[in-house]
């Protein structure tokens, strides 16, 4: 039987729309799609990002070698500001876009106590965000959590003059907890748009980005077992109760490794891709201007 053909952008909106719908049911909690769930979330999306090794990462690397002294960027969906807020120092200006307050608040914070002066924030969606051309546009898991694909990535392209680059996870972090998920749920993950469906996406706009699968290492670690418990709750989406966190002790106690009072995960490192290319605006001979709400 032959299927109905589905465009790339259908088929993203439909892998993004169900998921989040699958989180939003099944989470006591604020879901992911909205900047209020962000906001309830920044104090410990700051947390887990500060014991990541934002200075190893391979985006970050990839940026400090595309940018100068006198480069300005703009980092989509900024989120508390880890890249940001390393590439500052190094570069001229970096706007910082966010539709969250309380994530955006959290970077701010930081900037001062790191006496960082040359970030902008806009809290706006990205999609609404008015503001000038930047020689490097990039973006870091964000792209997974919108729906409507095409006029994010459009928008990334629009205010580029130089480079644009999307950094996706390239493997999903739902293969490593599939078992623990189905064993709670009875019923696999609603699974989310993969680097490829993005690269699909990007196709159909007449980008062809270069896709480079990169490692990012895993430096997450636990001081005891009840704090995995936790992580691992939230990230299952489990209810809060005393019979869910039993079971999650005696599972991850087999699972994780434990040494020096410090447990982790076995995985050391996730791959991710970040997708580059050159905007039309470059390839044009063209001067990108001043966004409009798309
Ligand atoms: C997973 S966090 C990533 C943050 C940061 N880029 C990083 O890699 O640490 C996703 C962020 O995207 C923001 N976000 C989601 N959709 C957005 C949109 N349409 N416009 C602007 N920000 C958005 C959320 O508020 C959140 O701060």
């Amino acid at each position: 039987m032959v299927g109905e053909k589905q465009s790339a952008a259908e088929r993203w909106r439909r892998l993004v729309t169900d998921r989040v719908a699958e989180a939003e049911r099944l989470s006591a909690g604020p879901g992911f799609s909205t900047a209020a769930a962000w906001d309830a979330r920044a104090e410990r999306y700051m947390a887990g990002a500060n014991a990541r090794d934002t200075d190893e990462d391979p985006l970050l690397r990839r940026l400090r070698r595309l940018t100068t002294a006198s480069s300005t960027v703009i980092d989509a969906g900024a989120g508390t500001g880890r890249f940001a807020l390393a590439l500052a120092p190094s570069v001229a200006r970096v706007t910082a876009v966010d539709h969250s307050a309380g994530m955006l608040g959290v970077l701010r914070r930081s900037a001062d106590e790191l006496g960082v002066a040359n970030v902008e924030t806009i809290e706006a969606r990205w999609e609404d965000a008015v503001t000038p051309p930047a020689d490097i546009v990039f973006s870091a898991f964000v792209l997974t959590l919108v729906a409507d694909a095409p006029p994010f990535v459009a928008k990334l392209d629009a205010l580029a003059r130089e480079r644009v680059l999307l950094y996706l996870g390239a493997y999903s972090g739902d293969a490593v907890l599939d078992p623990l998920w189905r064993h709670f749920h009875g019923a696999p993950r609603a699974p989310g748009p993969s680097h490829l469906d993005a690269v699909a996406v990007l196709d159909e706009l007449g980008i062809h980005a270069r896709v480079k699968v990169v490692e990012i290492a895993n430096h997450r670690r636990f001081a005891t077992v009840a704090q995995a418990v936790e992580y691992y709750r939230d990230a299952l989406l489990l209810a809060d109760t005393a019979d869910v966190r039993d079971e999650l002790e005696r599972l991850l106690g087999a699972w994780l490794l434990g040494r020096r009072g410090a447990w982790r995960s076995p995985l050391r490192s996730v791959p991710a891709a970040i997708l580059e290319w050159t905007p039309a605006a470059a390839q044009e001979g063209r001067t990108p201007t001043v966004s409009e709400p798309v």
